[in-house]
């Protein structure tokens, strides 16, 4: 998976993105993640890339020949039109299927806007995808950038080491993950629940799954509707949104 992020930032992706696990994936030749710097690109003797918007306005915008030369270059590199990706807040909301979706790619281009945006002409042309991480606004995309890496690079075959836990995680079936227990058995006088003592993976698997709805109920009793849940689980479900008052 090569992913290619247009920045005027390209140490914050770098030192973010060479780190821990992405940064492992990376020595190990699973990803790649290569930062360009749209400066590089500019066309004037100050090196500047931002000029004032049209009719007026606070900020200055991202100019659009820079953005369109930067994207250009990575064109030819690539060798086809890839995917684009323009992080903005007016986009959709990034989620789990999105991160699939996106998993399945050869290649994926970021761009990063800055100030108050980019000259929309250049975005007509080049971006495919425009995605939010939130309804909150940042200061430009490089960390909605790299979340998007991140999520997506743990779907890459190999990145995790234990590939269960990419399988089974949050939101794979609409349920939060059960709670996880790890040594000592009593922790500021907290016992681990006596079931996951007990090496009996059946009655396990059943206690995590009971969690799992009962969590979700509570904190997220949206996903409720997506999930498939029997009817034992659902009648829980129930018990739990009426006893919350989210019912
Ligand atoms: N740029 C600024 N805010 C953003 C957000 N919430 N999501 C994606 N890109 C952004």
């Amino acid at each position: 998976m090569q992913f290619y992020i247009m920045t005027l930032f390209p140490e914050m992706v770098m030192n973010g993105l060479n780190t821990s696990i992405t940064g492992r994936a990376i020595q190990k030749g699973l990803l790649s993640v290569e930062a360009v710097n749209i400066r590089d690109y500019a066309f004037n003797k100050h090196n500047s890339v931002d000029d004032y918007p049209y009719g007026g306005g606070a900020g200055m915008l991202m100019q659009a020949e820079p953005v369109y030369q930067c994207y250009h270059a990575l064109e030819e590199r690539i060798g086809k039109r890839p995917r684009v990706v323009y992080l903005s807040p007016q986009g959709e909301t990034f989620h789990q299927k999105m991160a699939e979706e996106l998993a399945e790619e050869e290649e994926l281009v970021f761009l990063c806007g800055h100030y108050e945006g980019i000259d929309e002409r250049v975005l007509e042309e080049i971006v495919t995808d425009y995605v939010s991480i939130g309804d909150y606004v940042l200061t430009g995309g490089e960390l909605p950038a790299m979340i998007m890496v991140d999520a997506i690079s743990r779907l890459v075959p190999g990145v995790l080491h234990n590939d269960v836990s990419a399988e089974f995680e949050s939101f794979q079936d609409n349920l939060l993950e059960y709670p996880q227990y790890s040594r000592p058995e009593v922790w500021h006088g907290k016992q681990v629940p006596e079931v996951l003592l007990s090496g009996h993976h059946a009655n396990i698997e059943k206690w995590r799954r009971r969690e799992s709805v009962i969590r979700t109920a509570k904190n997220r009793p949206d996903l409720l509707v997506r999930a498939e849940l029997t009817e034992e689980e659902k009648t829980l479900a129930r018990k739990i949104l009426e006893e919350t008052g989210k019912a």
